[in-house]
């Protein structure tokens, strides 16, 4: 297995650095730590990455405004090739230019139950406001800071005589466990045929008259009204000992299926069963789908499907 090659921003301790670095030595671990990123050359986090064989980087951010530092940022952690960036404890804010580099691929722990108190003195503000419990979460980074989509959270019950050090000290170990775990989740989730599925879904609902129908229990989506919906696209989940997660839609024939697979066998296949009666097999699980090309696919077997009155509006509103 090809493990996904990961980045760690810190600032300071580098505690849920240390996690994600020991939990990537788990036999298993989907992912592996490439390098450990600081603006703060003492951050003690640096010398435990050092210590055990991980490449560092580090360089003060003081002097230097904000876009000079995140572009010295970006060179080192792209130097590194990493499929995701893990910021653990980073303390700065992101330029948008850092952020939409690495969108999509850049993930931080923050130590509240988002939405609730982004920023700083979260552990404060849940005592002040009385909850019942503080937690953290790990989300997607946007623009807008702590906003991101949340990927996984722990809740952490707060005693009555928590004080922000006591509750942010349960609240670390709560980190430990989820940083490594949600990470992992989410480097494998192309593995994983359900998001997969997902993913498909919300694309192919963009498309007119689309219903979801099984074929011989394989999720598909079919094109036209209830009594004459024909399948455009199905999933084959590993189908027969195939490796592939894939997509199938309707090419023209096997002429233009056999060149597509000659072309590039990393995307097509020939699926079994299915290859015979037009369908094309896509491979989705990879950490690498280009989406807009499945967007393109669906699209085209989608057209090949509809009755002549949707194809017809389509092209109207392509024309329009
Ligand atoms: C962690 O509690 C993390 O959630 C928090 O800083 C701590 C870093 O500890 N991050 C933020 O507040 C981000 N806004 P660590 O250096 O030991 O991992």
């Amino acid at each position: 297995m090809t493990r996904a090659r990961v980045a760690v921003v810190i600032s300071g301790e580098g505690s849920n650095m240390a996690a994600l670095l020991y939990a990537s030595c788990l036999p298993g671990s989907p992912f592996e730590v490439v390098l450990v990123a600081s603006n703060n050359p003492d951050a003690p986090g640096l010398t435990l990455a050092q210590g055990e064989g991980v490449a560092t980087w580090s360089l003060s951010h003081k002097g230097l405004s904000r876009e000079a530092f995140d572009e010295a940022l970006h060179q080192a952690i792209a130097s590194a090739r990493p499929d995701a960036v893990a910021l653990a404890g980073y303390m700065r804010l992101l330029t948008p230019g850092f952020v939409q580099r690495w969108r999509g691929r850049l993930l931080n722990i923050h130590p509240s139950l988002l939405p609730r108190y982004r920023g700083l003195d979260t552990h404060q503000r849940a005592l002040e406001a009385g909850d019942a419990e503080g937690g953290c979460s790990v989300h997607l980074v946007t623009e807008e800071v702590d906003a991101g989509e949340v990927l996984g959270q722990i809740a952490v019950a707060i005693q009555s005589d928590d004080t922000p050090e006591s509750l942010a000290a349960r609240v670390r170990l709560a980190e430990h466990q989820l940083y490594p775990a949600t990470l992992a989740a989410y480097v494998s989730r192309h593995q994983d045929a359900g998001w997969i599925e997902a993913r498909v879904d919300e694309i192919a609902r963009e498309l007119p008259e689309v219903s979801r129908k099984t074929s011989h229990g394989a999720p598909g989506w079919a094109v036209g009204t209830e009594k004459t919906a024909k399948l455009f696209a199905i999933i084959a989940d590993r189908h027969h000992g195939e490796e592939a997660i894939g997509l199938l839609v309707k090419a023209s024939g096997a002429d233009e299926m056999n060149g597509l697979i000659e072309a590039d066998p990393g995307l097509y296949y020939w699926p079994k069963y299915y290859g015979a009666s037009g369908w094309l097999g896509l491979k989705l699980n990879r950490p690498d789908t280009d989406w807009t090309q499945v967007r393109d696919w669906l699209e085209r077997s989608w057209q090949a499907a509809a009755p002549p009155r949707l194809t017809k509006l389509m092209r109207a509103a392509e024309e329009f």
